[in-house]
């Protein structure tokens, strides 16, 4: 009986090894929360697309991936909005999530999970992180007295008064308040994180990005951290669980998403840490492999984060990938003044990959961006229809024309070509250089398409003569169209799974191991083309 006790044991010691051993870290990439205080825009649509270009790349290239985006739903805009809307807080935001989800549905994110901070899942892990952060020290409470705008949600401060001593009527009313609160030590870590960075090259980029934290943090005192608001001004926010007289500050609340949603589904990581009855390990996504945000926020995620991190003792994401901002027509997206452009009403019709194609080739990862629809449908008319999509339907249909549909036997004139362009992709896929990647792909439908009208195939197939001839150009087109569908993949997914389809292909192009010369058979036979992005007259 004892022995055969100990034997389970063992197994079941032996199990518990082998689980942790295979478990392989996971590709982390999240997207910021968006705050639930109004519909979806351009510049959510365009995070949350180079997020999941990012992921659906890396599941490509044969990483295993977890994509986080969601909603970050306390605070005072949050409250703002809903009793503008003489509603009950909570029910606003689940009214307003149900559109957010559809809306990251309409752009076919591929996101593994979504994040809502009103989530007792969240909320739980944020009052743990507080409490263990309160007993080890790093927070104290303080009075403040100064000038107060409940607009911005901040003290203003002597350098935020106009010359002639009143502050902008941006801010609102302006009141004087005398506030206790908690605050985080920031200051203590300032030199560390400036040698972090500094150590730390890719930690935030593009360079130009990482620059400007470096000289905000060497310019400037870091003033330690306001972490709560007191509930007689602020009660929308998740209570701090030492003092249920305050509510904790919204950033802090959401830059934790990272990590309580990481420790929801496991993560080795952040279980040691975090929870005191530690559940069993199963998933190893921390440290995030990329935070993908705007460049309004990066102060929270480059100084702010990292420094919270630190005083979890839990290692730093790897890397802060900052966006600019889009403009519309060269003035500032807002919806009062109706210069706005909706991301659904586009898709709808256009087509989810034409939306998805613009803003990544027309925006490159770091400056601002100005959106137009005459470069709308000026790139959706020489790179979509009569770029790829007039190379696949000419291919094909010749194909179909001239050799019933069968591949002809295999021929390798593009070959090189087609494999320079994957091996430039695949190595700026692995940088998440996303627009020169899409420059790269379509180096080779230029190509393609220049091949068509070099070897004229509808020349050659009026004489039986050219009959070897003919199949081998009609072999490098559709082979080279294979090869496309699997680079354009992780960008426009939709147009991917249909040039598999007109192929007669039943797989998932979504390997891009897949990307190499000579796998399409000769003898087999392809399905029915037609066109992907039918030309528009406007
Ligand atoms: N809730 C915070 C983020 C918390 S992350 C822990 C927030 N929300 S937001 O809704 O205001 O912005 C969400 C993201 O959208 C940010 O990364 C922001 O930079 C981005 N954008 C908002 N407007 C944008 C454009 N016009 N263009 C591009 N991105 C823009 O900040």
């Amino acid at each position: 009986m004892r022995t055969r006790m100990n034997g389970k044991i063992a197994i079941a010691a032996f199990v518990g090894q082998t689980a942790r051993s295979i478990m392989s870290k996971r590709f982390y990439i999240t997207t910021a929360i968006d705050y639930v205080n109004g519909q979806p825009h351009l510049g959510h649509a365009y995070e949350k697309i180079v997020a999941d270009v990012i992921a659906r790349s890396r599941r490509s290239l044969g990483q295993e991936v977890f994509f986080l985006t969601g909603l970050d739903e306390h605070g005072q805009k949050v409250q703002q909005a809903a009793q503008a809307e003489k509603k009950d807080p909570q029910e606003y935001c689940d009214a307003l999530a149900a559109d957010w989800l559809a809306f990251a549905k309409k752009l076919e994110l591929t996101n593994d999970d979504f994040v809502r901070t009103t989530e007792p899942r969240h909320k739980e892990f944020v009052q743990a992180i507080l409490s263990k952060l309160n007993d080890a020290g790093h927070f104290y409470k303080a009075s403040y007295k100064g000038f107060y705008s409940a607009k911005e949600e901040t003290f203003l401060t002597e350098k935020d008064r106009r010359p002639d001593g009143t502050f902008d009527p941006s801010y609102g009313e302006v009141v004087e308040l005398l506030e206790e609160n908690y605050y985080f030590k920031l200051g203590a870590h300032q030199q560390w994180l400036i040698e972090f960075i500094e150590k730390n090259p890719a930690f935030v980029q593009p360079d130009y990005r990482r620059n400007e934290v470096l000289g905000f943090l060497k310019n400037n005192t870091l003033e330690d951290l306001c972490i709560s608001r007191p509930v007689t001004r602020l009660n929308w926010g998740i209570p701090l669980p030492f003092d249920k007289d305050f509510v904790t500050y919204v950033w802090f609340d959401a830059l934790v998403n990272y990590i309580s949603i990481a420790a929801a589904h496991g993560d080795e990581t952040i279980l040691a840490k975090a929870e005191s009855g530690r559940r069993k390990a199963e998933i190893e996504l921390w440290p995030a492999d990329v935070h993908v945000i705007g460049k309004d926020i990066l102060k929270f995620h480059a100084v702010y984060w990292p420094i919270m991190l630190k005083a979890m003792e839990l290692p730093l994401p790897k890397q802060i990938l900052v966006h600019g901002w889009w403009q519309k027509d060269g003035a500032k997206i807002s919806k009062s003044t109706g210069n706005i452009v909706d991301p659904v009403a586009v898709i709808d019709e256009w087509g989810l990959d034409a939306f998805r194609f613009y803003v990544l080739r027309e925006l490159d990862i770091g400056p601002d961006g100005n959106w137009t629809d005459a470069g709308f449908r000026a790139r959706y008319s020489a790179e979509l229809a009569n770029g790829l999509g007039n190379l696949v339907n000419r291919s094909l249909s010749m194909l179909k024309r001239y050799r019933n549909g069968i591949v002809p036997a295999k021929s390798d004139e593009l070959a090189a070509f087609a494999a320079k362009a994957a091996d430039e992709t695949r190595a700026l896929l692995k940088q998440n250089q996303l627009q020169a990647a899409l420059q790269s792909i379509w180096s080779l439908v230029t190509r393609a398409n220049q091949y068509v009208d070099q070897t004229a195939p509808f020349k050659l197939a009026k004489d039986p003569a050219q009959s070897k001839r003919l199949d081998e150009v009609l072999y490098n087109l559709a082979e080279t169209c294979r090869v496309l569908a699997v680079l354009i993949q992780p960008f426009l997914p939709g147009t991917a799974v249909k040039i598999y389809t007109q192929l007669g292909l039943t797989e998932s192009p979504d390997k891009f191991s897949e990307a190499v010369w000579g796998k399409l058979e000769p003898g087999h036979k392809i399905g029915e083309p037609s066109p992907l992005f039918p030309r528009k007259d406007v």
